[in-house]
């Protein structure tokens, strides 16, 4: 089972990333938060910091671009690829009000004609500058004879092109797309899974929600199925595992689902994907470890108390449904309005309280 660890904007940026790698096991690939591009091609700072290679030099990364014009996705696009990365992820999912109605995210799925014209522009322009490689051998030939480029597998041949003619022959970078599946519902689902289909995708994440759910109701296990059945690609499952039940669940009913993608269940429990490779379960001592990474990180990187004890609530949010009968010690917490006081209440939890 391939396990990645979902994009959580305002969460898990470079600091929770890397101390996340260095202390637990089981993450095949961490995605960014999505950059955002605009008119004005520059990433903000926070964006730049979050892909920077230094900051992320040890583990596998594929950042996430969210946008809805093909100029600025091409773009950002571009830059991460001159910053070494292979593999760029779509965002056809955020379901946030101030992102859908900018008709991005999954504000896309509103428009399929739209987002068509849109999936063809950017597959276009990544696939003349880059070669787009694609897992898909149908829709590989399909696009190949389509869009001219030449596929070839042959070294001899791939040896005596430039640099750059040799990575565009054979493919130099792969184009994921994380959805949901709709906007107030799933009635266009099948249109959207054709769409998907006639693109060189190398993976396809569906979180089988609508934006109207955001993360209310439950997965639509019956249109992930549609999705799981119909898609020319390889099918990553997201959304609410949380537990070796959830994943059990999840396989006695889709048994050929080999990737999944976690979210909030890896905030909550750091030690999930471990677990879910059988290894050992969570332990105190190193929740408090990454406790304190991700504290210190924040100390060092955010500018002031305020964002700083934000931060620290929000993952409190998550991480504290470790605890039991912790309920006194995280009010504690969440009411505390300084580092001391907070400092204070985190240690009381970890004497007081078991997982
Ligand atoms: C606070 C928050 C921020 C998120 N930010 C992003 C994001 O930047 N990009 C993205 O594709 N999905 C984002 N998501 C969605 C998650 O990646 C994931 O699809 C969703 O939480 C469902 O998976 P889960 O049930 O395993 O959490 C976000 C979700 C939350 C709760």
């Amino acid at each position: 089972m391939n396990i990645y660890f979902a994009p959580l904007e305002g969460i898990t940026g470079y600091s929770y990333r890397n101390a996340h790698h260095r202390l637990f096991t089981g993450i095949d690939r961490y995605y960014t938060p999505f950059v955002a591009p605009n008119y004005t091609h520059h990433f903000k700072g926070k964006e730049k910091a979050d892909v920077a290679p230094e900051n992320n030099t040890d583990l596998p990364l594929v950042p996430q671009i969210l946008s809805n014009r093909a100029e600025d996705f091409l773009w950002a696009a571009g830059e991460l690829y001159d910053l070494g990365y292979r593999e760029i992820n779509l965002n056809l999912g955020c379901p946030m009000p101030t992102v859908v109605r900018k008709k991005r995210g999954a504000g896309q799925l509103a428009d399929l004609d739209a987002l068509d014209r849109f999936l063809e522009e950017i597959c276009e322009g990544m696939d003349s500058q880059y070669g787009l490689r694609d897992t898909t051998d149908a829709v590989s030939d399909r696009w190949a004879a389509a869009s001219g480029a030449e596929i070839s597998s042959n070294p001899d041949i791939a040896g005596s092109a430039d640099e750059k003619g040799r990575e565009k022959e054979q493919g130099s970078l792969r184009f994921s797309v994380k959805t949901r599946i709709g906007v107030e519902d799933a009635s266009r689902a099948a249109d959207l899974l054709r769409i998907y289909n006639r693109y060189p995708v190398c993976e396809l994440t569906v979180h089988p929600r609508t934006q109207k759910d955001m993360y209310k109701n439950t997965p639509d296990l019956e249109v992930f199925g549609m999705f799981l059945e119909g898609c020319v690609h390889q099918v990553v499952y997201n959304g609410d595992i949380c537990s070796m039940e959830d994943l059990l669940a999840l396989r006695e009913r889709f048994p050929q689902v080999d990737t999944v993608m976690i979210g909030r269940g890896l905030i909550t429990n750091p030690a999930l994907a471990r677990e879910l490779q059988g290894g050992e379960k969570l332990c105190k001592r190193e929740l408090r470890s990454f406790h304190d990474a991700l504290y210190e990180a924040a100390v060092q990187t955010l500018p002031g108390t305020v964002p700083i004890l934000g931060r620290m609530k929000e993952l409190w949010f998550y991480m504290g449904a470790n605890f039991r009968n912790a309920d006194r010690c995280l009010k504690e917490i969440r009411k505390s309005r300084n580092l001391v006081q907070y400092q204070a209440a985190v240690r009381t939890l970890f004497v007081e309280c078991e997982l």
